[in-house]
């Protein structure tokens, strides 16, 4: 499995945490920034990691901001990425389950690192149910292709 991740500055910290998580449990991952605490602006992160992610580079995608919201209310402008906000396991688990959500975004200044790297181990363990779910699924892609320029 091959892991995009991405922050703003917002988020820096818990990334960093992140890969160091990844990096124990032997899962490769490539990080497209931010490098450091600098301001900069979470859409130009979520945009990079949403587009490798749908363009199947990445099975899966990290982003993190100070809320988490942000930078999946940017990455969900992209066709084809699910990014679900999750600041626990149960919707972790549920989002990928349901959802088939491809990307997974957290708050630092939501969630604690303890809590945040159990949240990436639930998210990255469970998989999606299909069935009923793919047709909702379908429906949602339904509704970005209505609204494709
Ligand atoms: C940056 O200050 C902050 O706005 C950003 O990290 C995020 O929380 C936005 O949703």
């Amino acid at each position: 499995m091959k892991i995009a991740i991405g922050c703003d500055h917002g988020g820096f910290q818990l990334k960093e945490e992140v890969k160091k998580h990844l990096s124990q449990k032997g899962i490769e991952f490539e990080d497209f920034g931010t490098y450091s605490e600098e301001s900069c602006d979470y859409p130009d992160i979520a945009a990079c990691v949403g587009e490798k992610v749908v363009a199947k580079e990445f099975e899966l995608g990290i982003l993190i901001c100070g809320t988490g919201i942000g930078i999946g209310i940017a990455a969900n402008k992209i066709p084809g990425v699910r990014a679900a906000l999750c600041s626990d396991t149960f919707s972790a688990h549920a989002t990928r389950q349901h959802n088939n959500a491809n990307i997974l975004t957290m708050g630092q200044r939501v969630v604690g690192p303890g809590l945040a790297l159990d949240i990436v181990d639930t998210f990255l363990n469970s998989s999606f149910e299909g069935d009923r779910h793919q047709r909702r699924i379908d429906k949602i892609s339904a509704i970005e292709n209505k609204y494709k320029k």
